[in-house]
């Protein structure tokens, strides 16, 4: 699939303020400073669409992206990161909780993970929430310019192990590097097969 337009549309506090639209949604999730919004830009073409920072917890809102002016990319505040003040950090976790939870253009969420790191519990227990709660995800790994391709294998095995025995199939994988530009065909890929259902 081809990216011929992708434009910031809107910031949301919450699942009430977000746009009142039927475009279908692609969420992206994970840790503060896993690469989500690099991920954004990487697939939009554009260096400085979403903003990227080293600092974690520089996206704190729900942004929205509209894409060949059809469909809609979502960057979502990453979790995990204590030093946002707890009573925004509440709200926001609530924010995308509902977001997660409620919203009907929803049709995929990336679930990023840092390729570098054994299973995280805070990665682990977000992903069984996700099952639980039945919303449809795919896992991807962030950063494997940044090491060999084994030990990013090694991590990807180690964290479907984590996943429920009575799982029925493992969830897709990919993975990524917005810096080498790696796995931007095959997120774009999901993507296309997801309108098209
Ligand atoms: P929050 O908005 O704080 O939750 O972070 P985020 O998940 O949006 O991460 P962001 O895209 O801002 O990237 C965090 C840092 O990691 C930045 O310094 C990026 O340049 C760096 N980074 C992101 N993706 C990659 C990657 O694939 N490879 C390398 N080497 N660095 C990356
Ligand atoms: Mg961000």
């Amino acid at each position: 699939m081809q990216i011929k337009s992708a434009v910031f549309n809107m910031s949301a506090r919450d699942l009430q303020s977000a746009p009142d639209w039927h475009r279908p949604e692609f969420a992206f999730i994970g840790r503060s400073n896993v690469g989500k919004s690099s991920m954004i830009n990487m697939l939009s073409n554009k260096d400085a669409l979403a903003k990227v920072s080293a600092t974690p917890g520089k996206t704190q809102l729900l942004n929205f992206f509209v894409m060949n002016e059809s469909w809609s990319l979502v960057d979502l505040p990453g979790y995990g990161y204590a030093k946002v003040a707890k009573s925004e950090k509440i709200n926001f976790n609530e924010s995308v909780g509902d977001y997660l939870e409620q919203r009907e253009n929803l049709r995929l969420v990336f679930v990023l993970i840092d390729s570098r790191l054994t299973p995280q519990p805070i990665d682990v227990s977000f992903v069984n929430w996700l099952l639980e709660c039945k919303v449809p995800f795919a896992l991807v790994f962030t950063k494997e310019d940044k090491q060999s391709p084994a030990k990013t294998q090694a991590t990807v095995t180690a964290f479907l192990e984590t996943l429920p025995e009575e799982l029925a199939g493992i969830p897709p994988v990919i993975t990524s590097s917005s810096k080498s530009r790696t796995g931007r065909i095959a997120i774009l890929k999901m993507i296309e097969q997801a309108l098209a259902e």
